[in-house]
C-alpha cells in the first residue's frame, strides 16, 4: 500500500496548482473524462425513467390503478432527484450535463415504455430498475476508491433503485391473478 502523504507543505503547494479545476486535485485517481461520460449515461437513464414513470402515472387505468399510479408518481419524483444529483456531480467534475432530448434514449441504459396495460407497465418498470441496478453496481465497483464522492452518489442511487424494484415486485404480487398476470 502507498504511504499516506503527510508532507503538508507538499499538499498545500499542490492545492495551489490548477485552482481553476475546483474540487479536482492531483489526488483525483479516476479517468475524469470517462467518469463524466458514465455520469452522463446515468443522467440519461434517470431522465428516461422520469418520463416512463410519468407516462405510466397519467395512463394507469382500472380498479387497481390508484395505488399503483401513486407508486409510479413517487418513483418519478425520486428518479428526478437522481438526475439532479448526477447533473450536479457532472458540473463539480468540470463537465457538462447532457440534457439533449434528441439523443436521450440512445444514451440511456434503461428503456422508455408506453404500455397501456397496468401489469405490463409494472413489469417494464421492474426491468428498467433491474437494468439500473446492474449498471450502477458495475459503476460502483469500477470507481472503487478512485473517486469516492461519485461512487457515493451511485451507491445512494443504487440503494433507492433496489427499493423501487422491491416495490414493483410487491405490486405484481399483490395484484389479483384475474388481471391475467
Ligand atoms: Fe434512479
Ligand atoms: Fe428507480
Amino acid at each position: 500500500m502507498a504511504e499516506f502523504l503527510t508532507d503538508i507543505k507538499e499538499i498545500r503547494a499542490r492545492a495551489r496548482q490548477e485552482i481553476d479545476k475546483g474540487p479536482i486535485t492531483s489526488a483525483y485517481g479516476a479517468d475524469l473524462p470517462r467518469v463524466i461520460q458514465v455520469c452522463n449515461e446515468a443522467l440519461a437513464t434517470e431522465l428516461v425513467c422520469v418520463l416512463r414513470y410519468k407516462r405510466h402515472y397519467y395512463t394507469a387505468t382500472g380498479i387497481y390503478a390508484e395505488p399503483v399510479a401513486a407508486e409510479f408518481l413517487e418513483h418519478a419524483g425520486e428518479e428526478q432527484e437522481h438526475a439532479d444529483r448526477l447533473a450536479q456531480r457532472i458540473v463539480q467534475l468540470g463537465g457538462e450535463p447532457d440534457f439533449n432530448p434528441e439523443t436521450l434514449t440512445l444514451r440511456s441504459h434503461a428503456e422508455y415504455d408506453d404500455s397501456l396495460d397496468l401489469v405490463e407497465m409494472i413489469k417494464e418498470d421492474l426491468v428498467a430498475e433491474r437494468v439500473a441496478i446492474a449498471s450502477y453496481t458495475e459503476i460502483v465497483q469500477w470507481l472503487g476508491d478512485r473517486d469516492v464522492t461519485t461512487r457515493r452518489v451511485f451507491e445512494d442511487l443504487l440503494a433507492q433503485e433496489e427499493e423501487h424494484a422491491d416495490d414493483l415486485k410487491g405490486l405484481l404480487e399483490r395484484l389479483p391473478a384475474a388481471l391475467g398476470n
